[in-house]
């Protein structure tokens, strides 16, 4: 790989490495309140398609504060699932909520670039709102893709670069302004949430991430928007 690549990757990762270091505290309270508390409903209907070829063995990469895998875990208490993200102070808020809930899940440290699991090991992979976040999307499909089982899916919730028209004006309105202002107040770092439209409006279209699902092997590829195409649920098959 060129020098200056890995450079601008190792950049990247370090700098969304402390960001949710720093606002790990905050995360839950903004993630309800900048979506309406909508998330939770993106994260229901990502549960389901897990869960629809019958999935024991769950990894949830960039798993933060664990709200995917927990949903997971609420929904099918006899699946084992683990949680995945390089973020300790992100997995300690995790790691209290599973506890209060008494959801037995596995939260673990570790880079969804480089996931230290065996090949073929999980029936299902889950990431929500984590690979936007990647130095490398491409290099995070392949892994996810080494680590499912023939037969296993991996289900993606993202956030695509916001719809046209008057919905998707109104949305960048308060995407790019009060986002900004409300999650900088909040948490104090400003800079967090002028960087989650940021890297929004760098994402792949829907159309673009699915092809690239299909690069890395995925069959079955689909998506389906989410409120009005605010996100989005992807999913691919390892056949
Ligand atoms: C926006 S949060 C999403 C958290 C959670 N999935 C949710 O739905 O709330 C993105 C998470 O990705 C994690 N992350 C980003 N890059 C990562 C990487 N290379 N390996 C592991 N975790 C990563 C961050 O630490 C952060 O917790």
């Amino acid at each position: 790989m060129d020098a200056s690549v890995a450079r601008q990757q190792q950049d990247k990762a370090a700098q969304v490495h402390d960001m949710f270091s720093a606002i790990a505290y905050r995360y839950d309270l903004l993630n309800r309140l900048l979506s309406l508390g909508i998330d939770r409903l993106w994260r229901e209907q990502a549960t389901t398609v897990a869960f629809e070829a019958g999935a024991r063995r769950v990894l949830d990469v960039a798993t933060g504060t664990a709200d995917l895998a927990l949903t997971l875990k609420r929904r099918q208490p006899g699946a084992e699932v683990v949680g995945l993200d390089f973020v300790t102070a992100m997995l300690d808020i995790g790691k209290s909520k599973a506890k209060r809930l008494g959801l037995d899940i596995r939260l673990e440290q570790g880079d969804g670039l480089n996931l230290p699991y065996e090949d073929a090991s999980f029936d299902a992979v889950t990431i929500a709102y984590g690979l936007r976040n990647f130095a490398d999307y491409q290099q995070g499909l392949r892994e996810f893709y080494r680590v499912l089982k023939p037969g296993g899916r991996l289900v993606i919730l993202e956030f695509p670069p916001p719809p046209q028209g008057v919905f998707g004006q109104l949305f960048r309105f308060y995407f790019l302004n009060v986002v900004p202002f409300i999650g900088g107040l909040l948490s104090g770092k400003r800079s967090a949430y002028t960087y989650l439209p940021g890297s929004v409006l760098k994402f792949p279209e829907p159309l673009e991430l699915a092809h690239m699902l299909r690069a890395v092997g995925f069959d079955k590829v689909r998506y389906k928007l989410q409120t009005l195409g605010v996100s989005a649920l992807h999913l691919g098959e390892k056949s």
